[in-house]
Parts: C-alpha cells; sequence; structure tokens
C-alpha cells in the first residue's frame, strides 16, 4: 500500500511538471509579438535612449520624438525601417518641427532592428497591429 501511494506521488509530480513545461512552450509560442517587444526594449536601452530618451519624448529641434511621431507612425513603415536598419540624415519634418540631424548607422542586426521597431511602434501611445519581422527588415534596401 505504501509502495503504491510513493509511485503515484511520483507519477503526479511527473504530470505536473510536464503540464507545467507544455503551458510555458505555449505561452512563448503564443505572443510572438509581446517577446519582439521585450527583446526590442532592451535593444532600445543599449542604442537608441540616449538621443530619442526613455519616454520616447526627444529633444525638440535636435533629436525627433518616436512617441505619438506622425512620421514614425504616418509614413510608410518601410521608410521607418530604412532608418533604424541604415540611419537618417537630412531634412525630416516630424510633429510639425523640422529636424536636420544626424543619425548614424548603428549597425543592429537584423532581428535586432526588427525588434526594436515593434518596440518602438507599441510604446508611448504608438500602436501597430501588424509585426514587423526580420524577413521583412531583410528586403529594405539602402535606398
Ligand atoms: C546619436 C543620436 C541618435 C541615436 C543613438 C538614435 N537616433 Fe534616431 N534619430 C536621431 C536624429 C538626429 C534623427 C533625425 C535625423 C534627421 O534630422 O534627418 C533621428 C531620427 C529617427 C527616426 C525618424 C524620425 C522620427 O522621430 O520618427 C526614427 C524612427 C528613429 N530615429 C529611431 C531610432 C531608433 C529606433 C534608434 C535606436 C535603434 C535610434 N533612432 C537611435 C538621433 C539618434
Amino acid at each position: 500500500m505504501k509502495k503504491l501511494l510513493i509511485i503515484s506521488t511520483i507519477g503526479c509530480l511527473l504530470m505536473g511538471f510536464t503540464l507545467q513545461n507544455e503551458s510555458s512552450v505555449y505561452t512563448t509560442a503564443q505572443d510572438p509579438l509581446k517577446e519582439s517587444i521585450e527583446r526590442g526594449a532592451e535593444v532600445y536601452t543599449e542604442y537608441c535612449v540616449q538621443c530619442h530618451l526613455g519616454k520616447g519624448e526627444g529633444i525638440p529641434k535636435i533629436f525627433p520624438p518616436l512617441a505619438k511621431s506622425d512620421w514614425l507612425t504616418k509614413d510608410n513603415i518601410t521608410n521607418a525601417i530604412r532608418v533604424v536598419k541604415y540611419g537618417q540624415t537630412g531634412k525630416i519634418t516630424v510633429n510639425g518641427e523640422p529636424y536636420n540631424g544626424v543619425m548614424a548607422e548603428l549597425g543592429l542586426y537584423e532581428d535586432e532592428v526588427a525588434d526594436v521597431m515593434n518596440y518602438i511602434m507599441n510604446s508611448w501611445g504608438n500602436s501597430y497591429d501588424t509585426m514587423i519581422t526580420e524577413a521583412q527588415v531583410k528586403k529594405v534596401t539602402k535606398e
């Protein structure tokens, strides 16, 4: 009787363990956009925050905002990917303010470009329903 109890306890533990593992795999597969945004937040902290600042607010006339940027959210998404992939120089108007600065090419990997794009498109009041993928970033050329 004791033996049976031990065996069934082990059985339950094993089952619980398997179920738990399966559910965490399931969550990962469930929400790839959320995962990309989380990775993107880290890319942002490393490569973007010093200019565009913590809430994407930028510095008027020097570093354009990303938060509710009309250029970013209303313009063509390919142009936005191009800026993050290759940098941006020359005249650009963001929320009615002219900028004429230099954002050098940051040398990000294509998956990092996709992740940080998903982050900035879904932070500080920005929202974008489509997930930007590494394959999409790969297709964007310099001009
Ligand atoms: C050294 C400062 C600097 C860094 C670092 C930087 N940027 Fe920029 N960014 C700029 C400047 C300056 C412009 C405007 C360039 C111009 O005037 O043509 C700009 C423009 C942009 C734009 C288009 C305009 C807008 O505000 O919507 C986007 C999008 C952007 N940056 C995203 C990023 C992302 C994402 C990162 C990090 C991966 C990043 N930037 C890192 C300085 C920077």
